[in-house]
């Protein structure tokens, strides 16, 4: 089964075939909001908006553990395809770029980032070298392209705490850091992805230039992201859905 968690902007799939809604309780407390089961270009599809379907979240707030263990133990979900609005560092990813990110910088904290917390009495070392399912990205900007969609391959996505946006100088040490996109959310969500043994890939959509660059020197406003998010978001269902159509049966 895929799995798609929604970001902002995404809270629901309009083109998804519902046929169910169920409230999965995990050993994590609540996931964001019931997991909607449907199909996507006639495959069975899970859906999980990550903000809650009135978007009220927080990104710091998302019980991430939560929505994966629902993913994978209640919806048997095998892979997992994140949508997210970025920011955009990098100048070669303007606003209304769709990008398929190959490297992760987590500079969040205070979240909890593990299945393994010690309470079972082992220590467990996940391997995330390459923090996302290289099959899946690949597969996905193969669909892209299939789909007549623009897409980067490739870039590192730096998390940040929020929900505040960044100060122009974080966004230049980000920068300094090796970093080309900018969002809140995407850990410890990949790599608790990663604990839980599920291929996990992100597409990110760049709504603003970061703090400091481009048209966001001084000031980021809000207004403007939203109508990129209305417009772009509407592609990235559709290429979610031939990605979903060209799933095996
Ligand atoms: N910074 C962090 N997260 C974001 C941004 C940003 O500029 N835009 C969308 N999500």
């Amino acid at each position: 089964m895929l799995a798609i968690i929604g970001g902002s902007g995404l809270t629901q799939l309009a083109n998804l075939d519902i046929k169910r809604r169920e409230i999965v309780r995990t050993p994590f407390g609540e996931p964001s909001g019931p997991l909607t089961f449907g199909t996507l270009g006639g495959k069975p599809v899970v859906f999980l908006a990550r903000h809650g379907y009135g978007h009220t979240i927080p990104p710091h707030k998302v019980n991430y553990r939560a929505n994966i263990w629902a993913l994978k133990h209640g919806a048997r979900a095998e892979r997992v395809i994140s949508v997210a609005s970025v920011g955009a560092i990098r100048n070669d990813m303007p606003p209304g770029t769709l990008i398929v990110p190959h490297q992760i910088i987590d500079y969040t904290w205070g979240r909890i980032s593990t299945f393994y917390d010690g309470q079972d009495a082992h220590v467990v070392h996940s391997d995330f070298t390459e923090p996302y399912d290289g099959e899946l990205r690949s597969s996905l900007i193969d669909i892209f392209h299939a789909a007549g969609e623009n897409v980067v391959n490739g870039a590192v996505y730096a998390a940040t705490q929020g929900p505040r946006l960044e100060t122009a100088a974080e966004i230049n040490r980000l920068e300094r850091d090796g970093a080309d996109i900018v969002g809140m959310t995407g850990m410890p969500e990949a790599g608790l992805a990663r604990e839980a043994d599920l291929a996990y890939a992100a597409v990110c959509l760049s709504v603003n230039w970061a703090a400091g660059r481009g048209d966001s020197a001084r000031g980021i406003h809000f207004e403007d992201i939203e109508a990129v998010q209305r417009i772009w978001l509407a592609r990235v269902r559709r290429v979610l859905e031939h990605y979903a159509a060209n799933l095996a049966p």
